[in-house]
């Protein structure tokens, strides 16, 4: 069973108002649990088991929320931030007060940004041992060649911190004219500036980024910078399902690295 919870702080964790609001209107009697208007903010929730409601309408709580947003440039990856705009004030419907992003973008990068309250899975999907991929477009100065997609595919020395692993770089197309390229690159890691590092390297500026994808979850093409949806099941659990996999697959080779030490050690 899940920890009880407060009647106020039970309603707080749902967004729906602050917690000064909600004791308002407990004590108008607004609020029934299980079917019987309650005025004692005090009052202990289950939250699996116990229905609240608001004014008639069922509030619930959800453990986990999960929502796919379409960060637009000028907002900064952050929960909050006392000058700029963050991607948690563009989730405009009541929502949960420990939500984060799961990595962060630039705040001139645009795409796909993960929010959630869901610690393991987030710390599951930006560990380097799992080598999600993540998958970019951007606009870039200068006209891109097949030599550059053999030394990404080698691994980059960026800088001294950055030794970047083998990426899969495609050119989606050049344009003479204007001597910019257009790329797809395929990153297993997310290291900071990690794209523009390392377009810097093979000294190439990235002049537009945006995050298409994260492991399976892809941007919705329908989804304007700016705007956000809540996971559907099936993309949760094929998330879920990635990371745990990832981790199988490190398993299964340690055992296969255990295996071969025992072969040699005979
Ligand atoms: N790489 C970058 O350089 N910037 C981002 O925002 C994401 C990846």
């Amino acid at each position: 069973m899940k920890q009880l919870l407060r009647l106020d702080r039970y309603l707080s964790e749902t967004g729906i108002g602050t917690r000064s609001e909600i004791k308002i209107w407990i004590r108008k009697g607004l609020v029934a649990l299980n079917g019987g208007v309650v005025k004692s903010p005090e009052t202990k929730v289950n939250p699996d088991t116990d229905e609240v409601t608001v004014n008639g309408s069922p509030i619930r709580l959800e453990a986990l929320e999960y929502y796919m947003l379409n960060k637009p440039a000028g907002v900064v990856s952050a929960t909050e931030d006392c000058r700029e705009k963050t991607v948690l004030d563009l989730i405009t419907q009541p929502k949960r007060k420990d939500l984060f992003p799961v990595g962060r973008l630039d705040k001139d990068t645009e795409g796909l940004l993960l929010i959630t309250n869901d610690g393991p899975l987030a710390h599951s999907l930006l560990s380097p041992k799992k080598h999600v991929d993540k998958v970019y477009y951007a606009r870039i100065d200068g006209l891109v060649t097949e030599q550059e997609i053999r030394r990404f595919e080698e691994g980059l020395v960026v800088d001294s911190g950055l030794t970047a692993l083998p990426a899969r770089l495609e050119i989606l197309k050049t344009n003479a004219d204007t001597g910019t390229s257009e790329i797809r690159l395929t990153i297993h890691e997310g290291k900071f500036h990690q794209v523009k590092r390392m377009f810097e390297a093979v000294d190439r500026k990235v002049t537009y980024l945006k995050r298409l994808s994260m492991g399976p979850l892809v941007l919705d093409e329908i989804l304007r910078p700016g705007e956000f949806r809540k996971l559907t099941e099936s993309e949760i659990s094929a998330l879920q399902h990635v990371t745990a996999e990832k981790e199988q697959t490190k398993e299964e080779h340690e055992k296969g690295d255990f295996h071969e030490r025992k072969k040699t050690s005979f």
